[in-house]
């Protein structure tokens, strides 16, 4: 017998028994399904704040006691000693591979990691100073036109190549995207390289003479995919969950998803951040810009500060902020941005304003600061975000569409509008 939750309205005395759907870890949650039937009303929870949207295995948050798992695994261990190809395996299919599944997979994805030549005219037609997150939502979109052969939603076949191609093109895509808007020719994906270096060596290899792959900035980047592989029902999981629930085909719904990463709240912080640090440019110019923060007038907000879920420190971000001083000494730089982001987070961490909402460094703080030192352009940086997250994209599109009793996603709203009135001829209003 399922626990219930019992539900009086005060108002009519009727009574209903909402059943609750019980977790491995977490809240139980109470499904209000029939709440309308029974009881006449709808929620409203307008930021879903406090709504489950869908059921899944993928991912755990514990936001008050900063607690991230991919499949039951803790971030910081996976962060230490796993690598990004295997990690979107187990996000995909639930299990860390053995030798042989993981040989299999990583030669899969790098058999998929080329795109069709007509990719490459496409982003010709971009202005040359189009922001890269515009080039990969429509190349991503119009993938669908290379693949149609293989886009039966329903065939678990053609479900798992579009997640292996998505997982696999992402990278020459944003490559692509990269060298467009620097003028440089293209270079094609070298599969004789794992995921990170491929990626490095097709955006800043140069045809005129070899290059040599930083084995700190591999490693750097490999560490910031696995940490941004999923993260469960953020914004634009949850818009690739939606716009999946249509059917609509992989694509179509991973372009959504870039979409939703790409706005400064979310993953679009990342590249706010460097453009905050830049403006603030000094230390001694930090208090006015947590004064702002504070001003409910002002619409600045201290950007890689807070999050949803979080009221605790971001494991993420933990574990990059220990990077950024492991890859900035090896590569031998001093930055005074990191310097002046330290110094940011201590104030930020002792005002009372930001102790009392519980608003800590995200994922998003320090993450630019590596991406800076490794020769990244700012405007690519929700570009590697989006990279990362192309593998928990897949990994709940999958699911989703393995989940029985999926249906399509349609909320409702709290009409507040004007009641029935009749249409008023022009020439009397
Ligand atoms: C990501 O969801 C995910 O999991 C996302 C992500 C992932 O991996 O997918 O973790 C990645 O998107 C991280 C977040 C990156 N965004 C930023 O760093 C942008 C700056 N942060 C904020 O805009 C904000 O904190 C959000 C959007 C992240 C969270 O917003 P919420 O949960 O809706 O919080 P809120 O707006 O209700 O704020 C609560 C209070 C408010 O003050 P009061 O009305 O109570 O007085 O905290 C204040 C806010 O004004 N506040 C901030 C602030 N964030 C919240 N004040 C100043 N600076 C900030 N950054």
């Amino acid at each position: 017998m399922s626990k219930t939750v019992q539900i009086i309205d005060p108002q009519t005395g009727k009574q209903t028994d909402l059943p609750l759907r019980e977790p491995t870890l977490g809240a139980p949650a109470i499904e209000i399904a029939k709440l309308p039937r029974e009881l006449g009303y709808w929620t409203y929870d307008p930021g879903f704040g406090a709504t489950a949207s869908c059921q899944s295995d993928i991912t755990y948050i514990d936001g008050d006691k900063g607690i991230l798992l991919y499949r039951g695994y803790p971030i910081d261990q996976l962060a230490e000693k796993s690598n990004f190809m295997e990690v979107a395996y187990l996000l995909l299919y639930g299990d860390l591979p053995s030798q042989r599944e993981f040989e299999c997979f990583d030669r899969e994805v790098r058999q998929h990691t080329m795109v069709h030549e007509a990719v490459r005219y496409f982003l010709e037609g971009f202005h040359y100073d189009a922001h890269p997150m515009a080039m990969l939502m429509g190349v991503v979109g119009s993938l669908a036109g290379f693949y149609h052969d293989s886009l039966d939603m329903f065939n678990p076949a053609d479900r798992n190549l579009s997640a292996i191609r998505m997982i696999a093109k992402m990278p020459t895509i944003a490559a692509l995207a990269y060298r467009r808007s620097i003028g440089w020719p293209a270079v094609y994906p070298k599969n004789s390289l794992d995921f990170s270096e491929r990626l490095l060596d097709m955006m800043f290899s140069v045809p005129s003479e070899p290059y040599e792959i930083n084995p700190v900035a591999a490693k750097a980047l490999n560490l910031l995919f696995i940490l941004h592989a999923d993260h469960e029902q953020n914004a634009s999981t949850s818009t690739v969950r939606l716009v999946g629930s249509t059917g609509a085909n992989p694509y179509a719904c991973v372009a959504a998803g870039i979409g939703a990463l790409w706005g400064p709240a979310h993953g679009g912080a990342n590249e706010a951040v460097l453009k905050m640090l830049d403006e603030i440019g000094h230390v001694d110019r930090v208090p006015e810009f947590i004064a702002r923060a504070k001003d409910k007038d002002d619409p600045f907000r201290l950007m890689g500060f807070g999050h949803r879920v979080y009221k605790n420190y971001d494991p993420r971000a933990a574990i990059i902020r220990s990077m950024c001083h492991e890859v900035l000494n090896d590569l031998g730089i001093d930055d005074p941005m990191l310097d002046l982001a330290m110094e940011l987070e201590r104030i930020a961490l002792e005002d009372e304003y930001f102790i009392e909402r519980k608003l800590y460094p995200n994922v998003d703080f320090y993450s630019g600061i590596i991406y800076k030192a490794l020769n990244i352009p700012v405007n690519m940086f929700t570009v590697m975000f989006t990279i990362a997250r192309t593998a928990g994209w897949v990994a709940h599109w999958l699911e989703q569409h393995e989940t029985p009793d999926a249906r399509i996603g349609r909320p409702r709203q709290v009409y507040t509008g004007h009641d029935t009135r009749d249409y008023v001829p022009m020439d009397q209003r």
